[in-house]
């Protein structure tokens, strides 16, 4: 499918989203926001991607959700708002695949929130990071305030969030919001290399893995720790565990079955 506001590109059995609106900075209005969602879709139900890496064209990865738009919202059409870009971002957190952002630019506000909603995010050294929603008068709406905290602690995420602050890679880096920083030539190559790796192992695994994770993280330990045991349990009703022991044990690479 084509979008307007997306450039979907496939290496292999990865596929890449980008953000192309740069003029604005990538930023979210409800356009962007339902071809994202058809989007998702599309790559949710596309068998031959295992990876999806998310990243943004110019020098923004997402900078935040559409003020213009925003501005003359009612209180319901506010609400309204939210709710879609958080039931599309909990969507990419929910979906099988894992997602990548590659965080090239500027992830601010709804920027920031899409990027907490991916598994892993690989930050160029110029992206920069923060939710400064409080200076327009609103909160973070797309579950900042709720995922921001999960990633970087009570304290930090608070400091973020009442502050407006805008910190840079290596800051993100060092406060758990992101997984690494590299160079911005390097970015794409980084996260391409890491989607391939993700890629070349059980996908079953890999999904279940994400499954226990995502679901468990929420819950108390004991029921957490049920989650996973009946994944794991899962897992040796695959070929894929078959084959990946049995490689192990004959001294080779294991060839899993791509769908
Ligand atoms: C609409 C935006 C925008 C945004 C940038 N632009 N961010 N338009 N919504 N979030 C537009 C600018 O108006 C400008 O348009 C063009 O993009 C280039 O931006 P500049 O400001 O000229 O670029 P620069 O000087 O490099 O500054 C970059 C910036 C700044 C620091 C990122 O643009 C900025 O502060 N943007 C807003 C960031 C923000 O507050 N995000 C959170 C939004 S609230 P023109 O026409 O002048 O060229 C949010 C809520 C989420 O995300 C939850 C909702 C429910």
């Amino acid at each position: 499918m084509d979008y307007k506001n997306l450039l979907i590109k496939k290496q292999d059995d990865v596929a890449i989203l980008s953000f192309n609106r740069p003029k604005v900075l990538n930023a979210l209005n409800t356009d962007v926001l339902i071809e994202l969602e058809q989007a998702i879709e599309e790559i949710k139900e596309d068998e031959t991607i295992d990876v999806l890496i998310i990243t943004g064209e110019g020098k923004a990865f997402v900078a935040g959700a559409d003020i213009s738009e925003m501005r003359d919202k009612t209180a319901e059409e506010g609400r309204n708002f939210g709710e879609l870009g958080a039931r599309i971002f909990r969507k990419i957190e929910l979906m099988e695949k894992p997602v990548i952002a590659a965080v090239n630019g500027f992830a601010l506000g709804g920027g920031c929130e899409l990027a907490m909603s991916c598994d892993i995010r690989i930050a160029g050294e110029k992206a920069k990071f923060g939710q400064p929603e409080v200076g327009l008068g609103i909160t973070p709406g797309f579950a900042g305030t709720q995922r921001l905290p999960r990633l970087v602690g009570l304290a930090k995420a608070k400091e973020l969030i009442f502050t407006g602050d805008i910190i840079d890679a290596k800051e993100a880096e060092k406060i758990g919001l992101v997984n690494k920083v590299v160079s911005g030539e390097e970015l794409m190559d980084e996260a391409l290399k890491m989607a391939k790796k993700i890629a070349s192992n059980g996908q079953i695994a890999v999904k279940y893995s994400k499954a226990a994770i995502n679901r468990g993280i929420n819950c108390d330990f004991d029921t957490a720790n049920e989650i996973e045991k009946d994944l794991f349990g899962l897992c040796f009703a695959t070929e894929d565990q078959k084959e990946g022991m049995t490689a192990f044990l004959e001294k080779r690479k294991p060839m899993f079955k791509k769908k």
